[in-house]
């Protein structure tokens, strides 16, 4: 396995590996080189659903697929539970998959839930020509580049994080809209987290709309929110993935932010993401 770093201080390519049949030792290698860079790019990775699912189990256990409040009975229909399908393609007039087209905000993923997935694992399968691309952008870099008297009231407080609406603003299955940031249902998290595996602090915004500071009047909480996100992804802080299909991405929520590029509707593509659980009692 040879490992290269793409980045400034984080982002790397993970050549001369086929993740179907890496060994133990290989493995713990590459779980490492997760931990040191907070984005993995491994080229050439033609994996099935059930290949995509193992691999990415073998860093934790998989979360089930984000299911809004869905009932029970629409549940049981869907095919795959660890396996989610990010995708613009219609078929038999539904879409096969989340977010369509559209551009996703900067967000780490799941960040509404008590305990978010650290790491997402997402395959690219059929690429459009342009657009679609992802950005990474590294948090301990964002927490570095706080000036000190930002960085001090951030450590007394938390955020709230949104958890009725998709990175690309629509409203989840079973969520009532809502005018207010107060209203939100979500789970709170400190703005500066500490990495449990790594020990290193974090800013940890999850995401700016609908995001609200506990604690704070409303103006007060948008004012702070709109000036801890003017250090989040500044360009010297971000690594653009030009996706080609069988690239394997693998990041880490607890490190990086990341969005996506809109693209021309009439384009396809096609991903497929697991997401795995903390091996950590708490993600706060
Ligand atoms: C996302 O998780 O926001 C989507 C990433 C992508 O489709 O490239």
């Amino acid at each position: 396995m040879k490992i290269t770093a793409l980045g400034n201080n984080f982002v790397a390519e993970v050549g001369d590996i086929d993740v179907r049949t890496v060994t133990t030792d290989q493995f713990n290698e590459l779980y490492q080189a997760w931990l040191d860079y907070g984005v993995l790019r491994l080229r050439d990775q033609p994996l099935n659903e059930d290949e995509l699912q193992t691999f990415s189990a073998r860093f934790g256990p998989l979360e089930e697929i984000p299911m809004g409040r869905l009932p029970e009975a629409a549940r049981k229909k869907i095919k795959n539970r660890y396996v989610t399908q990010l995708s613009n393609i219609i078929e038999d007039g539904k879409p096969i998959g989340g977010l369509g087209n559209s551009e996703a905000a900067w967000h780490s993923d799941m960040t509404y839930a008590e305990v978010p997935p650290p790491a997402s694992v997402l395959l690219g399968i059929e690429i459009p020509a342009a657009g679609g691309n992802t950005y990474f952008a590294d948090q301990g870099a964002a927490l570095e580049a706080l000036p000190l008297h930002l960085k001090q009231q951030a450590s007394k407080l938390t955020i709230k994080h949104d958890a009725a609406h998709t990175s690309v603003g629509k409203l989840r299955p079973g969520f009532e809209a809502f005018e207010d940031p107060r209203d939100a249902p979500g789970a709170s998290h400190p703005i500066i987290r500490t990495h449990e595996e790594t020990g290193r602090d974090m800013l940890y915004l999850g995401r700016r709309d609908w995001a609200y500071i506990p604690g704070l009047e409303l103006a007060d909480s948008e004012a702070l929110l709109d000036e801890l996100w003017c250090y989040a992804a500044p360009p010297d802080n971000v690594w653009c993935q030009v996706w080609q299909p069988n690239d394997l991405i693998i990041w880490d929520n607890r490190r990086v932010l990341h969005r996506r590029d809109d693209f021309n509707e009439n384009a396809r593509r096609l991903m497929k993401r697991c997401q795995v659980l903390s091996k950590h009692a708490s993600a706060s």
